[in-house]
């Protein structure tokens, strides 16, 4: 079974009490904080920088995981990682030279995620993926919480997985693949099924009334989905 990993998108949390809500969420089981930025000119919607990333950082002791919705991308690696981000994950299509990218990440020590948009083909991991430490299918146009998953992103993490059992097979190399937008209880279980290990959960969670239930029966319900995988696939454990 893979080891789960829930990530509370606080885009959906409670703004106007945000460190509260971010330490009651980890209190509640979350394994990463999901930080989305939003610049209005990649996606259209502003949401958080690095000074609200430095601010929640002493309040944090799980990773956190920023996703750049931003155009350039450049200028604000150093910034995350100097407000205590551990994986900073950006879109292929806001960065004029990924492989910089991915090199900067690094050389500022936290763990490189690619993105790829509903309609981005998995070529664009071609070249790279030995270098990155997380690929992050979306399972809905990024911009807003809140919008239903969309289906083909069971079929792309099937394909996203393959190509990443392939680099561990080959290297050893673990990578994580994650899925964001959309992800409730009704459905973790077949994004598990398809291969993802780490799930972004936003409105599912800060939308209900008990954080811990529900990162509970989100877990429960991915955990599950992996081991009937396993039991069908003829493994013993
Ligand atoms: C969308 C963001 C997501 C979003 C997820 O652009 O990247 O992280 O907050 O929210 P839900 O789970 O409500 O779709
Ligand atoms: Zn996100």
């Amino acid at each position: 079974m893979r080891d789960i990993q829930i990530a509370p998108s606080i885009l959906s949390a409670d703004f106007a009490r945000l460190g509260e809500e971010v330490r009651a969420v980890i209190e509640a089981g979350a394994d990463l904080i999901h930080f989305d930025v939003m610049d209005n000119h990649y996606v259209p919607n502003l949401t958080i920088g690095p000074l609200v990333c430095a601010a929640l950082k002493p309040h944090v002791d799980v990773p956190i995981d920023v996703h750049l919705m931003v155009r350039p991308v450049d200028a604000l690696v150093p910034a995350f990682a100097d407000a205590g981000a551990a994986i900073i994950s950006f879109h292929p299509e806001a960065s004029d030279h990924v492989d910089r990218t991915i090199n900067l990440i690094h050389e500022r020590g936290c763990k490189a995620g690619l993105v790829l948009n509903p309609a981005t083909p998995l070529s664009c991991l071609d070249h790279v993926l030995d270098e990155l430490d997380l690929v992050l299918i979306m399972s809905v146009n990024p911009g807003f919480g809140g919008q239903p998953f969309i289906p083909e992103a069971l079929h792309k993490l099937s394909l996203a997985r393959a190509r990443i059992d392939a680099v561990a097979a080959r290297s050893g190399r673990a990578i994580r693949l994650e899925v964001d937008g959309g992800v409730k209880v009704d459905n973790i279980g077949a994004a598990a099924r398809a291969g993802a290990d780490t799930f972004v959960a936003g409105s599912a969670i800060f939308g209900s009334g008990d954080y811990a239930k529900t990162i509970a029966a989100l877990r429960a319900a991915a955990s599950g989905a992996g081991r009937t995988a396993a039991l069908r696939s003829g493994a013993s454990a």
